[in-house]
């Protein structure tokens, strides 16, 4: 059945914006992340300390770290690949981290330069280093549906690849249609596939780009299994600079009007949310995908 609460994981200032071609100004991406802890939200994925080459648009993270004003009750995970950035956002004094994986090996070797089992070896001193320090460690896991490469991905590969990112400590698997190719049907299969597998479901969340307009049917599809972390983007911004054809993120003006129309608990106080999408359509130059934020604004 439907969970009565959701948590949303907002992901508007990391997915949303490392695809951005534009340096957006530290200010700017300071001031998106106070209006959405003002909007209500309380997980803001804040950025990655990946590598500055392979994401320019990101290397600032250092910086946002120190010139965050953290809001109370909120978190700020970050993603990290490697040890390297391990080291990076334990001097920022970063309390919550994300590794991200790929259920695929053309992924693995394109988003990671590793591959689909060595990108394990990467990440096992990262979550055992991270644990130790009382840092909770969520996994990502991308290409769960399809990859723009490998094509339909099944799933019994995805579950042995999450089940490892679990094993290894992620408190949360956090399941990724990277270029948005899923339908519900899939996202069911997948789902139970996962509990067959003896995974319960509290440990599972979502993460739907929206690129074949399905993020909306898909998370209905996974609330109605029990999913309560549905991953969005404020104003549907986002997508992968090393997935092809990866737009935007399931917009979280869209995923509340849904909660809200369902009665499910979500926290947020969306023409605040709007507002702030609408700013950052400004600040981006153009309007926002979002239909919610489109009927609204
Ligand atoms: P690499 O080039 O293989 O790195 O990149 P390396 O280990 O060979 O090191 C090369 C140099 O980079 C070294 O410097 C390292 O110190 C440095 P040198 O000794 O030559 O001077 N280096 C770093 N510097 C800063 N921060 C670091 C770091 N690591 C190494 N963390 C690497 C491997 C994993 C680093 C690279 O592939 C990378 O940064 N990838 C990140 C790509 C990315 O951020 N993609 C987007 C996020 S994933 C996503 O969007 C999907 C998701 O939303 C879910 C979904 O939708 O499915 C999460
Ligand atoms: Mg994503």
């Amino acid at each position: 059945g439907l969970p009565a609460e959701v948590t949303i994981w907002e992901v508007g200032a990391r997915d949303g914006l490392q695809n951005e071609k534009e340096i957006v100004p530290l200010e700017v991406k300071l001031e998106f992340l106070r209006r959405l802890a003002d909007a209500g939200l309380v997980v803001l994925e804040a950025t990655s300390f990946v590598h500055p080459k392979w994401v320019p648009q990101l290397a600032d993270a250092t910086e946002l770290l120190a010139g965050l004003d953290q809001a109370p009750g909120v978190r700020y995970p970050v993603l990290v690949p490697n040890e390297r950035g391990l080291d990076r956002a334990l001097d920022a004094e970063v309390r919550d981290i994300a590794i991200f994986a790929s259920a695929t090996e053309t992924f693995a070797q394109r988003n990671l330069n590793s591959g689909l089992d060595s990108q394990f070896a990467m990440f096992d001193p990262v979550v055992s280093r991270a644990v130790g320090e009382g840092i909770a460690v969520r996994g990502y896991l991308s290409m769960c549906f399809g990859d723009p490469w490998e094509g339909p991905v099944p799933v019994e590969q995805v579950v042995t690849a999450g089940k490892r990112l679990l094993e290894m400590g992620c408190f949360q698997l956090s399941l990724g249609d990277t270029t948005g190719v899923a339908t519900p049907g899939h996202v069911e299969a997948l789902l139970r596939a996962f509990a067959a597998a003896g995974v319960e479901v509290g440990e599972l969340a979502v993460h739907f780009h929206d690129t074949y307009g399905q993020a909306l049917a898909n998370t209905s599809t996974a609330l109605r299994h029990g999913v309560s972390t549905v991953d969005s983007s404020a104003g549907g911004l986002g997508g992968c600079p090393y997935a092809e054809s990866a737009t935007g993120n399931l917009a979280t003006e869209d995923l509340v009007w849904m909660l809200e129309g369902l009665g499910i608990e979500h926290g947020v106080d969306l023409d605040a949310l709007v507002g702030t999408s609408l700013w950052m359509a400004e600040q981006l130059g153009r309007p926002s995908p979002s239909a919610v934020v489109k009927a609204l604004g």
